[in-house]
C-alpha cells in the first residue's frame, strides 16, 4: 500500500487525510507539533473504517520517524488567513514553520514527491524548493486545482450546468494576482465565452478569484477546506496512480510561456515522478501578458521572502 504523509493536522490536512482514506488510496499519516491532536483525528478517522468501507490505514504522530518511506508528502502545516487578510500577509510566521518541516519530512522520505499547500503558496513552494534542493520535478504547490474549482462552481452557477461538464482554467498566482482563462474554460467543449455575455464572463472570474476570501469572510476563524481538501486528495491520485492528468499546479516552470525560473499556477501533467511537464496552451496575446503579469506579482512576492 503507498504511504501519504501530511504534515499538518489542522483543517485543510485532516479533511485530505479523510478524503484520501475514503478513496482507500493510500496509508495517511498525520504528522503535527500538537500533542494528541493527529492520533485523535487519525482514530477518528479509524473509527469510520467500517462505515465508508475503506481498508487503509490513518495515524497521528508527533514524531517523523512515523513518516519514513512515505511516497507523497503534503505540507499544509502554518497558519491560515483571518476575515480582511490576503494570502501573502502570512508570509514572515509560515516561513519559518515551512524551513523546519522541509528539513525533517525530507530526512524521513527522501524520495517522496512533495506537494506544499501552506500560503502564501508560490512564495512558500519556491522556499521549500530552494530549501530542500529536490529536482523541481519532485515538488509542486497546490493552488491551481483549487482555484479551477472555485472557477467551475461560478460556471455552474452561472449557467446551471452539471460539474461534470465543466472544465475550468485558472492559474497563474495562488493570490491577488490570480488569472482565469474562460476562452478555455468549456461547458461540454463549448467556451464559456460563447455561452455568456462579457459582463457575466467578469462576474465568474471574480467570484472564483475571490472564492477564497468568499470562505474565509463567512468562517471568520479561519480559511477553507473542503474544497482544498479535495483537490490535495485529486492531485495525490494522480501522482500515485501515474494517471498522466494536466491540471493546474504550482510548478517550476522553466522557459514555458517565457516564464524563467518561477513556482506558479500553470497547466501540468502529473505522474508516478511529480511534474512530468509543464504544458503549454495556444494563448492568446492578452491570455500570455496577463499570466506574464501574474508572474510578476510572484516575483514581488519572493522580493519579501528575500527581506526576511
Ligand atoms: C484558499 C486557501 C487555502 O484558497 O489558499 O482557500
Amino acid at each position: 500500500m503507498p504511504k501519504v504523509t501530511i504534515v499538518g493536522a489542522g483543517n485543510v490536512g485532516a479533511t485530505a487525510a479523510h478524503i484520501i482514506a475514503s478513496k482507500n488510496l493510500a496509508d495517511v499519516v498525520l504528522v503535527d507539533v500538537a500533542e494528541g491532536l493527529p492520533q485523535g483525528k487519525a482514530l477518528d478517522m479509524m473509527h469510520m473504517r467500517s462505515v465508508e468501507k475503506f481498508t487503509v490505514k490513518v495515524t497521528g504522530t508527533n514524531d517523523y520517524a512515523d513518516t519514513r518511506g512515505s511516497d507523497v508528502v503534503v505540507i499544509t502545516a502554518g497558519v491560515a488567513r483571518k476575515p480582511g487578510m490576503t494570502r501573502e500577509d502570512l508570509l514572515g510566521v509560515n516561513a519559518g514553520i515551512m524551513r523546519s518541516v522541509m528539513g525533517s519530512a525530507l530526512e524521513a522520505s527522501p524520495d517522496a514527491v512533495f506537494v506544499c499547500v501552506t500560503n502564501p503558496l508560490d512564495v512558500m513552494t519556491t522556499l521549500a524548493h530552494r530549501e530542500s534542493g529536490l529536482p523541481a520535478a519532485r515538488l509542486m504547490g497546490m493552488g491551481g486545482v483549487l482555484d479551477s474549482s472555485r472557477l467551475s462552481f461560478a460556471v455552474c452557477e452561472k449557467l446551471g450546468c452539471d460539474p461534470a461538464d465543466v472544465e475550468a482554467w485558472a492559474v497563474g498566482a495562488h493570490g491577488e494576482g490570480m488569472v482565469c482563462w474562460p476562452r478555455l474554460t468549456t461547458v461540454k467543449g463549448v467556451p464559456v465565452t460563447e455561452l455568456l455575455g462579457a459582463d457575466d464572463v467578469a462576474e465568474v472570474v471574480q467570484r472564483c478569484v475571490k472564492g477564497g476570501a468568499e470562505v474565509v469572510g463567512l468562517l471568520k476563524t479561519g480559511s477553507a477546506y473542503y474544497a482544498p481538501g479535495a483537490s490535495i486528495a485529486k492531485m495525490v491520485n494522480a501522482i500515485l496512480n501515474d494517471t498522466h492528468e494536466v491540471m493546474s499546479v504550482c510548478a517550476h516552470i522553466d522557459g514555458q510561456y517565457g516564464i524563467d525560473d518561477l513556482y506558479m499556477n500553470v497547466p501540468a501533467r502529473l505522474g508516478a515522478g511529480g511534474v512530468e511537464e509543464v504544458v503549454e496552451f495556444d494563448l492568446t496575446a492578452d491570455e500570455l501578458a496577463a499570466l506574464r503579469e501574474s508572474a510578476a506579482s510572484v516575483r514581488a512576492g519572493l522580493a519579501n521572502l528575500e527581506s526576511l
